[in-house]
């Protein structure tokens, strides 16, 4: 006799269990219409209607589930929330607007006036500005300190911190946290842990398995992977995320039914896509430490990396971002990237296209010259976000830079 399905329109999430988050990249979330598509359906309307005044009343009562408005329910964007909440190992997940809506409804639905925070250094800039000059306004104080000292995080801690935020590897130097202390740390202090995962993805480091609270990510990098659409997502218990998803539903910063479709589409080949950025980026980064015009090579991947050890024990790989120092300053720095012909001159990340960028200049520039001097930030530093292009063409390149220092 064969086997009829009987719920054929999603598969339930009792049929996944236990499978891993290269599957969920593929299956996880699908909602399925009528029409048993195949592909993830899009669904571009704004709001959704009723059978009925009863049935409207209802809905927005919360009496009833169901859709009503797409600022905050939208059936693209919630197999969106699904797959990504599976891959993360969250019991949900909220899709935003960008990676620093992400940040910001995360502070705004778990933070108040009073509360302090603790935050890594290394964090992307604008992360930066968003405690140091608005969460500030609000009455929310934070203290930054190094990824990686132990002993700065315990002094930092006081009785209203409220939350400890890291980004881990960091960029562009790839430091790696111990999550896991951190974890503990924050667990002791009472306070929320919160790990921006972008650089990693849940394919090479699943925050919440090694303690995390929360975990945010800018879907704009890898989760997209082909450069397309600005987003983010955070993911965690239902309980922290209904105050976010709430929070959400009130500012407005929520994703468009068309971006969430692209990020699924993205995360359906985001396992091999990181597989193939790790391998190119193990092989550059040793590659350019044989090169005599590089003076040093940040990549966790190799065996000498202070955190290389660390890296293994939470991460299944090492990533796709490296950095180096050319021998000289910013003119050498230049005149390397300058040089280069295929690989594209951007400060974006997580692309199939290999970017590069001058951080000091870029990234990095609106930090003082001495954050940049804490950070690691000096003038002949290079980072280069590896792509899937094949690794000998990306040798080629980089070495019309090489050439140039020569
Ligand atoms: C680690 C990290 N977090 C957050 C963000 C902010 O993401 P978005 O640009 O999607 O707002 C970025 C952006 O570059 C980032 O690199």
């Amino acid at each position: 006799m064969t086997h009829c399905r009987e719920e054929h329109l999603m598969i339930p999430e009792s049929d996944l269990e236990g499978m891993s988050v290269d599957t969920f990249a593929v299956r996880a979330g699908q909602i399925r219409t009528g029409q048993l598509e195949h592909s993830d359906p899009i669904f571009p309307t704004s709001s959704f209607v009723y059978g009925s005044a009863a049935q409207a009343a209802a809905r927005f009562g919360g009496d009833e589930p169901g859709n009503i408005y797409s600022r905050f329910t939208n059936p693209t964007v919630q197999a969106f929330e699904g797959r990504i909440a599976a891959m993360e190992g969250g019991e949900r997940a909220v899709a935003t607007a960008s990676g620093m809506a992400a940040i910001l409804s995360t502070c705004m639905a778990l933070l108040k006036s009073g509360d302090h925070v603790v935050c890594s250094r290394g964090v992307f800039g604008t992360t930066n500005v968003l405690f140091q000059k608005y969460m500030a306004k609000f009455g929310v104080t934070t203290s930054f300190v190094s990824l990686t000292r132990m002993d700065e995080w315990q002094a930092a801690v006081r009785p209203e911190t409220r939350m400890l935020f890291i980004e881990t590897p960091s960029n562009p130097l790839g430091e790696v946290a111990d999550v896991r202390a951190l974890a503990a740390l924050a667990k002791a202090a009472g306070a929320l842990f919160v790990v921006d995962n972008c650089f990693c993805t849940p394919v090479l480091q699943r925050p919440l398995e090694l303690g995390a609270d929360i975990v945010v990510h800018s879907a704009t990098k890898y989760l997209d992977g082909q450069g397309r659409c600005v987003g983010g997502v955070v993911v965690g218990p239902e309980k922290l995320l209904e105050e976010i998803y709430g929070f959400l539903r009130s500012a407005g910063p929520t994703m468009s039914p068309f971006n969430a479709w692209v990020f699924l589409k993205g995360l359906e080949t985001l396992p091999i896509r990181m597989r193939a950025h790790c391998e190119n980026a193990l092989e550059l980064a040793a590659w350019l430490q044989q090169q005599p015009e590089i003076e040093e090579v940040y990549y966790a991947g190799l065996s000498e990396h202070p955190h290389h050890e660390l890296a293994k024990s939470q991460q299944k790989g090492f990533g796709g971002v490296l950095s180096f120092c050319v021998k000289g300053g910013r003119e050498q720095a230049w005149a390397f990237i300058d040089a280069t012909r295929m690989i594209s001159i951007t400060a974006n990340l997580g692309d199939v296209k290999t970017t590069i960028t001058h951080p000091a200049t870029t990234t990095h520039g609106r930090l003082s010259p001495e954050d940049k001097a804490q950070a690691g930030i000096t003038e002949n530093l290079i980072r280069v976000s590896v792509g899937i292009e094949a690794v000998d063409d990306l040798k080629k390149d980089l070495a019309r830079g090489i050439e140039a220092l020569k």
